[in-house]
Parts: structure tokens; C-alpha cells; sequence
């Protein structure tokens, strides 16, 4: 099977990376790129040599988080082809786990989704994904191993998503994550999910092709933020939502208008805007009086809502499930309108991001697009025209891992090997007292509140007061601010 990632290309260039795997594990590639358009993006097999460290490797690698201690007093790792980092990933609403080459080839990976299970409740429950990833966590992970054609001792590294996320989830996979890093002897690697969102495009397209610095526009279920990557933990925040992310709005919407979401309300509501038109309702582009950054989906999201009401009615609409008939040209009429502003609301803050960003970072190398709402053809289609504009090259990872995945994870794992931010594998005999504990009192050092980085300068006065006052882990450090922050709570915050 083969994955496409789309390099959209400066003007008038297009590029395309295709590549996949052997079932043997061999490395698959064929590159249709126009070299010059991309940079040397067709030297898949690499040595993660890291030119771009973060400025001050110690914000991202103080603080023991999950094993014994920093792997090698902190000391670069090489991360190569011989390197096999398995992921893990249980932040949220899906189990997942890979295994991936420290070249980059993919090798093995598996998910258990959670959408039917939550579906019917309109959002995530925390109680119950908990219990759905326990479920699921050993067959995944097993899976993931069998697919890759190996086994946990020939593992190099294990890494796993520890934050932001909920608790009850995170810990389900950092346990696993401790458990084989002690049976095994493997490093354990923490990792910062929304950072694994970006990352994954530099083993898509290329560590080549998205070098350090670049602009990624993240937009997911639970983020909504644009940040200047200028190395692996080193990131400033140019504007996150206020309210909901994207992602959340969809998946309201799509409910209210009754569409099935067991497996996605954004994928249910993208494919009913197809037939509608979206200029019949004159829903409001959020935020266009404040020329920054940020991002707010409440106040669109509450337009959706009184249209619904006004104009199709049944109740709340909450729970209406709809037919496939009644009033159909309405609904798709309401959900192409919701879908053009909510896009045109990305595309005004992308605009700006990349002036902004350019004003002190000109050498950008693209603009990455992640998260679970980056799969939706319009959003990709509409920011292709703006990367366009600016004359940079726009990097999308391909649907499957926009939206969580377990090779972002692993791939993560071996960015942050590679640089010496993973630490010593935990202790067998720490972990066999493990064992006779009740799983809730053994302390593992989640971070459900961890900031991708600090607010630039030039974001909201509001935001910056609002993530002073929040109690929350400092930005990709150790320190953590809540481990006990509900999962209600973590959404209406709108945790990054
Ligand atoms: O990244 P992700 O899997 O999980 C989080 O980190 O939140 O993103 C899931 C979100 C959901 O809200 C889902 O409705 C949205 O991404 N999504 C989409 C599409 N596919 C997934 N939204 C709009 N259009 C899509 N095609
Ligand atoms: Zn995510």
C-alpha cells in the first residue's frame, strides 16, 4: 500500500512524494518532485543529523518525565536506518501504534477508533476512553509489532504521547509505554502531541523539504493554533483559539444538522456541504475586527445553530437524528455555509501568520497543515491558493496522518532520540512494585496541560493573561501544572 503526501510547490511547480513500504519492511520510494522546486526532498533514507537544534536544548529536555533519567546524560543519539521506535499514542479518542525507521519508512501501524463508542454522547467521554483504550492498547501495540515484522526486543526506543490530552487516556499509554521500556530495556521518549501533528509532514515530505524554521497551521478536535517551528521542542505560538477548534465546531454542527458522526462529524459534514451552497447563509468570518492570530468557532458555531433552529426546528437538534431526506437541500445549504466561513476564517489567520512569521523568521521553508480538519478537501484546497500567493511550498501529511496516528508518535520518538531528549529505560524493579499497586497511585508524570511553546509578542493581550492565570505545565518542560484536569474541562479550555 502505498501513502501520498502532497508537497504543493512554489508557483507554477507542482511535487508530489510517493512512498510506502515493502511487506518485507524495505523502503519503497518514488519521488516525482521537481528538486528545485522542494529542495533535495528525495533522500528518504537519512541519518537524523538535527542542524537545527532547538536554541536551548535544556527547555525541552529538563525534567525526567517517564524513565530512569536522560538517556546518556542527554547526549545526541544517532537515528538511522537501524533505529525501530514503536509510538504510542492514547491522548484522546483513538488508540494507535507504529513502528517507524529512523530513516523514516513506516513499517507498521495500527488504530482503534473510538467514534463509535462516543458518538452517541456527542463528544468524547472520558470515563469511557479510558476503558476503550485499555481494551485495546496490548492488541494495538501487537498488532503494530506484527505488522512491522518484528518484535519488541529488536525495538530501539519506545515513545508516547504524555500530553496534552486527557489524563485518564495519556496514562493508559505511558503505562504500556513504561511497562515495555522496563521488560525490554528500551529508552523512553515523551512526546507533545500537537508537536507530533507537525512533525510527522518532516517524514512525509522530507527533512529536507520542511527544514527548520516553518509555519504550521494546526487544526484539530482539541487544537487551533499557528506557530513558527524553529527546531524540535522550539516553537512560539502566533495565535490559538479562543473558544473551540475548528474540529470541535464541526463535529457540533454536524449533530445539530443530525448527520451520523460515528465517524467524524467533520468528514459527515464536509461531504453534505458538497451539495449545498455556500453563500445562501450569511454566516459572520469570525474575529475580523481583531487583526492578530487567534482564532474563535464559538460565535459561527452559534449561527449554525440558530439556523437550524429557525429554519429546520426540532428542538435543540442536539439529538434529532435526521433522516436523509427531510429538508436535505436546507442542511447541505447550512453546512456548505458553515464550512465557507469557517475556512475563510483559517485562511484571513493564515495570511496574516505568514507575515507575521516572515517578520522575523524570512527564511521559512513552508507551511505545514496537520490536525484531523487538515483532511478536509476544501480547507486543503483553499490554503493551497494561499502558500501559493506567498510563494512557499504548503506541506500536507496525507489524511490518515492528519488525524491521530501512532507514527507521528514514533516518528516524534526518533526526531527527540536523535537530539538526546529521551531518557533511560525505567527501572525493572521500580516497575515490578509497579505491578502490586493500584494502577491509580502510581505516579507517572502526565502533562494534559503542556503548551507547545510561548505566545508571540504580537498575540492577544487576552491570551496571554488567560495563560498566566491557567495552571499549566511550562511550555515542552517537565514541570507539570494539572494532572487532575478533567477531560470536560481540558476541551472547554481549549488546551494546546
Ligand atoms: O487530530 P484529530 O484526530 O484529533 C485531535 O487531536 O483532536 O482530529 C479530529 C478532528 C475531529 O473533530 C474531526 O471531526 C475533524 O478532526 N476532522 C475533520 C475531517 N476529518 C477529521 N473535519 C473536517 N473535515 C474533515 N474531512
Ligand atoms: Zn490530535
Amino acid at each position: 500500500m502505498l501513502t501520498r503526501c502532497v508537497v504543493h510547490a512554489r508557483r507554477g511547480v507542482s511535487a508530489y512524494g510517493t512512498f510506502g513500504r515493502r511487506r518485507d519492511g524495505s523502503k519503497l520510494l518514488q519521488q516525482h518532485a521537481n528538486k528545485s522546486a522542494v529542495g533535495s526532498g528525495t533522500a528518504r533514507t537519512r541519518t537524523l543529523s538535527h542542524a537545527h537544534a532547538p536554541k536551548n536544548t535544556a527547555d525541552v529536555s529538563s525534567g525526567v518525565f517517564l524513565g530512569s533519567g536522560a538517556l546518556n546524560a542527554g547526549a545526541r543519539v544517532e537515528v538511522n536506518a537501524q533505529t525501530l521506535v514503536l509510538g504510542i499514542e492514547t491522548s484522546c479518542d483513538d488508540t494507535a501504534a507504529a513502528v517507524v525507521r529512523g530513516d523514516g519508512v513506516v513499517l507498521g501501524e495500527a488504530i482503534a477508533s473510538q467514534a463509535a463508542i462516543h458518538g452517541p454522547w456527542g463528544g468524547v467521554v472520558p470515563n469511557l476512553a479510558r476503558a476503550a483504550h485499555e481494551e485495546a492498547i496490548d492488541a494495538v501495540v501487537a498488532a503494530a509489532l506484527a505488522e512491522a515484522g518484528t518484535t519488541a526486543e529488536a525495538l530501539s526506543a519506545v515513545a508516547v504521547t504524555c500530553g496534552p490530552g486527557l489524563s485518564m487516556c495519556l496514562r493508559v499509554g505511558v503505562r504500556k509505554a513504561q511497562k515495555m521500556s522496563a521488560q525490554y530495556c528500551l529508552p523512553i521518549v515523551p512526546v507533545h502531541h500537537v508537536e507530533a501533528h507537525a512533525l510527522v509532514a518532516r517524514l512525509c515530505a522530507g527533512t529536507e523539504a520542511v527544514t527548520f524554521p516553518f509555519l504550521a497551521l494546526l487544526v484539530s478536535g482539541g487544537h487551533n493554533m499557528l506557530i513558527t517551528a524553529r527546531g524540535v521542542g522550539d516553537y512560539t505560538i502566533l495565535g490559538s483559539t479562543l473558544d473551540d477548534a475548528l474540529g470541535e465546531a464541526y463535529d457540533k454542527t454536524a449533530r445539530l444538522l443530525g448527520l451520523p458522526v460515528g465517524g467524524g462529524g467533520g468528514p459527515a459534514l464536509e461531504k453534505l456541504a458538497l451539495e449545498g451552497d455556500p453563500t445562501k447563509y450569511k454566516f459572520p468570518v469570525p474575529l475580523r475586527q481583531r487583526k492578530n492570530c487567534d482564532f474563535s468557532y464559538a460565535g459561527l458555531k452559534t449561527a449554525a445553530r440558530m439556523a437550524i433552529d429557525a429554519d429546520i426546528g426540532g428542538g435543540d437538534g442536539d439529538d434529532v437524528e435526521w433522516d436523509g431526506v427531510d429538508k436535505r437541500q436546507t442542511r447541505a445549504d447550512i453546512a456548505a455555509s458553515f464550512q465557507a466561513k469557517a475556512v475563510k476564517h483559517l485562511e484571513e489567520r493564515l495570511k496574516r501568520a505568514i507575515v507575521w512569521a516572515r517578520e522575523d523568521t524570512p527564511d521559512l521553508s513552508c507551511i505545514v497543515v496537520a490536525g484531523g480538519v487538515a483532511a478536509n478537501a476544501t480547507v486543503r484546497s483553499t490554503l493551497v491558493k494561499i502558500a501559493e500567493d506567498a510563494n512557499l511550498p504548503l506541506v500536507f501529511p496525507p489524511p490518515k496522518w492528519c488525524t491521530d496516528n501512532g507514527v507521528m508518535v514514533a516518528w516524534s520518538g526518533c526526531e527527540r532520540l536523535a537530539l538526546g531528549l529521551a531518557e533511560s529505560a525505567v527501572d525493572a524493579d521500580l516497575e515490578r512494585k509497579h505491578e502490586t499497586m493500584d494502577p491509580r497511585d502510581i505516579h507517572c508524570n502526565l502533562l494534559p496541560r503542556w503548551p507547545i511553546g510561548e505566545k508571540d509578542g504580537r498575540a492577544t493581550r487576552d491570551n496571554i493573561k488567560s495563560a498566566k492565570t491557567a495552571r499549566i505545565a511550562d511550555p515542552l518542560r517537565g514541570a507539570d501544572g494539572d494532572r487532575n484536569i478533567s477531560g470536560s474541562s481540558v476541551r472547554a479550555a481549549g488546551i494546546e
